[in-house]
């Protein structure tokens, strides 16, 4: 299938932005900005198109380790120097077999690494790899300044800031670089919300790819780890609902084109999620209506998202009406029966399916018949397919 990454990335990306408001603090839009300069840096610098195309891939990426980290660490602590470590470690381990141009190794790991050895693995100068050393600039200054609000004192403050760092914290030919680039009136525009995307589509380097579904899978699967790391409560969800899947695509006699399409839509059905604060992912005691209006537009930002990609017009229905019901009383859409196929209502059923012999904060795993006999009940009322939790039933009872 021919993929361009980076209109995938792009795509999902809002969804990696969301989490670094939520539990960095982070401004909107922060992964996007981050790669807007280092491409811009990387550009002057005289990167080939190749590298530049997965500089910005990592750029976006660069965090995407922060999800995991957050885990039982309680909010006041997330900038401590072990942590920010930590997600360094996981993020690079996310990204081992996404499929990038070329081999691209431990440059997530080292990209909080100074120039003069004060980062958190103590590397010097070109012991850092370029391209993680862009991206920690970068960061930097996307987290220190409102770089899209570059005039006047606050010009100043920011060329004062990079000329006294320049060879000390950041190498020098990238700070010369960023302050060539950074006077224009358009680099300060082209950072600010309503535009971020389009500059970013503007200076990036356009590639197809051909990759197999194999392929994309591999790539879905980063996002599905970094889904299901978000909450405590659902760390095997993504994955189990992808393995249930392949199962039950096995058991329709699914050819390798349905069954690994429906597989990268359950990786990615809950990417809204990202979107929901942990606040209300991890409360234990009911949610008030407000809360659950939160909770349920995750399926929307799935939805937004996932119908960006060229070749996704399938897995985006499948992924996105999993909360919508025969009856009509689904979300967000309130979609019908008539708009429901096969896969849709079968994803469905697997994710309540999964979800409910999970735990959550307020309720214990529950086991098969239990679960069965729940959807039984739904399946009763209209609101999910008969069919498919008779189906569902039949292939999991022998597992449990
Ligand atoms: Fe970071
Ligand atoms: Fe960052
Ligand atoms: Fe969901
Ligand atoms: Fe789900």
């Amino acid at each position: 299938m021919k993929f361009n990454l980076n209109e995938f990335l792009l795509a999902v990306s809002f969804a990696l932005d969301f989490v670094e408001i939520d539990i960095a603090g982070r401004r909107t839009n922060h992964g996007k900005r981050v790669a807007y300069i280092t491409l811009r840096i990387a550009k002057k610098l005289g990167f080939k198109d190749e590298d530049l195309y997965d500089i910005v891939s990592l750029a976006i990426l660069h965090d995407n380790g922060i999800c995991e980290a957050n885990n039982d660490v309680i909010h006041d602590k997330i900038n401590d120097k072990e942590h920010a470590m930590e997600h360094c470690i996981t993020g690079e381990r996310n990204v081992e077999n996404y499929p990038f141009l070329r081999k691209r190794k431990n440059i997530i790991k080292y990209h909080h690494e100074k120039h003069d050895g004060s980062g958190f693995y103590k590397l010097m100068g070109h012991e850092i790899p370029l391209m993680s050393e862009i991206i920690c600039f970068a960061d930097f200054m996307e987290n220190g300044f409102t770089l899209d609000k570059m005039c006047d004192e606050n010009k100043r403050k920011i060329e004062q800031f990079v000329n006294q760092q320049s060879g000390k914290i950041f190498k020098t030919e990238i700070c010369e670089a960023f302050l060539e680039i950074a006077g224009s009136t358009s680099f300060r525009l082209d950072l600010g919300d309503n535009f971020i995307n389009a500059a970013l589509d503007q200076y990036t380097p356009q590639y197809t790819v051909e990759l197999s579904l194999i392929d994309i899978v591999k790539m879905t699967d980063v996002f599905s780890q970094i889904i299901d790391s978000k909450s405590k409560f659902t760390r095997k969800h993504s994955k189990g609902i992808a393995e249930k899947a392949a199962i039950m695509s096995d058991y329709y006699n699914y050819g390798f084109d349905e069954k690994t399409r429906l597989v990268i839509a359950a990786n990615l059905h809950d990417l809204g999620k990202l979107a929901v604060p942990n606040s209300i992912l991890d409360k234990s005691d009911k949610l008030t209506e407000d809360e659950f209006d939160i909770i349920k537009s995750h399926t929307y930002y799935t939805r937004v998202a996932l119908s960006k990609i060229s070749g996704f017009e399938d897995i985006t229905e499948w992924a996105a009406n999993h909360h919508e019901k025969l009856n009509g009383f689904g979300y967000p859409y309130g979609k019908n029966a008539s708009e429901l196929d096969f896969n849709s209502r079968l994803m469905g059923c697997i994710d309540i399916y999964q979800a409910l012999t999970e735990e959550r904060p307020y309720r214990r795993p529950l086991p098969h018949d239990k679960v069965i006999g729940i959807m039984q009940g739904m399946a009763d009322e209209g609101f999910i397919d008969k069919d498919r939790v008779r189906d569902v039933d039949k292939v999991f009872q022998l597992n449990n």
